[in-house]
């Protein structure tokens, strides 16, 4: 089979999605899959059509490529893809929407309140700010409602310091996610599915001196990672049990990662799902996969192969 790997593309993230692509196809052509990689641009749809490859596997990051859009794309030419479909694509991509929908499958996830920029800027941002802080208390983490690689995140531990963290986060997004920060250890879990339905991977945990952030995130040094993470027999079962049960919840596809914090009390508390996990030489789910013993090149060529079955 033909596969295009669609990478880069306009977000924000488009230079760690060209990594992402580069890795996932050198991986794949060493186990003797036909790939090749689109960056993707104006010209997606006659290079698609032009190239009419067998299966399409969207590695994009951030808009465009998690909220479904080129998904929408990608099936609307009759292709077929790899991964999450575009609609589910677009619920998992807004944290608001999938923090509600995980909620009602019965994951525990931090209270949150969702801000758009422009009741921000009607309402003052001293009255509005107030309210927050009033509901979630302090410290607060202020997330773009949809974006990823963590960036305009902020953990906020003083009133004085959320109206620039309000405007860092609106960069990214047209409205912010305000959630009660967790502490406890973060844990990344992968979650991939070849047929056989969804099977977690070895949670991965991440240590860092100051926060996850992008620059934490893509440079190799900077943060350490535990693969396995350090948890106890029951809380490793507790939070691969989460992650399946987010995958399947927000009807995802192939494969996916959770982003979770573990408290003292052993709570397991769901932050996000991402549908197109980094899998750059630093990214979770390549490490999850190493740590299981699976050689990436396989991997990725049984996700190709269930996705073509
Ligand atoms: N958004 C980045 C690529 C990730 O979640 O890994
Ligand atoms: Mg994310």
């Amino acid at each position: 089979p033909r596969v295009v790997v669609l990478a880069g593309g306009l977000s924000h993230e488009r230079d760690v999605s060209l990594r992402s692509g580069r890795r996932v196809a050198d991986a794949l052509r060493s186990v003797g899959v036909d790939v090749s990689v689109h960056d993707v641009d104006a010209d997606l749809v006659p290079a698609l059509v032009q190239l009419k490859p067998d299966l399409v596997w969207p590695l994009l990051h951030g808009t465009s490529g998690e909220d479904g859009s080129v998904r929408d794309v990608v099936q609307m030419l009759g292709l077929r893809l790899l991964g999450t479909g575009p609609r589910e694509s677009r619920i998992a991509w807004s944290k608001p929407i999938a923090k509600t929908v995980a909620a009602r499958a019965g994951l525990s996830t931090p209270d949150f309140v969702t801000l758009p920029q422009s009741l921000f800027r009607e309402l003052g941002a001293r009255q509005v700010l107030d309210a927050i802080v009033g509901q979630l208390g302090l410290p607060v983490v202020v997330k773009p409602s949809r974006g990823g690689s963590a960036l305009g995140v902020t953990l906020v531990t003083s009133a004085d310091a959320l109206p620039q963290a309000m405007v860092d986060c609106f960069a990214y997004s047209d409205t912010a996610l305000v959630e009660r920060a967790v502490v406890g250890t973060e844990v990344a879990v992968s979650v991939v599915d070849t047929g056989d339905g969804p099977v977690a991977l070895p949670a991965v945990e991440i240590v860092t001196e100051g926060p996850y952030d992008f620059d934490a995130r893509y440079n190799p040094g900077r943060t350490e990672y535990f693969a396995p993470a350090r948890l106890s027999p029951e809380l490793t079962q507790a939070v691969a049990d989460v992650a399946v049960a987010a995958h399947r919840a927000l009807g995802l596809d192939a494969l996916s990662r959770t982003d979770l914090i573990v408290d003292a009390d052993g709570t397991v508390w769901f932050l996000e799902v991402n549908v197109a996990p980094g899998m750059t030489e630093t990214s979770l789910l390549p490490q999850a996969a190493e740590a299981a013993g699976l050689s990436l090149g396989e991997l990725y060529r049984s996700l190709v192969e269930a996705a073509l079955a």
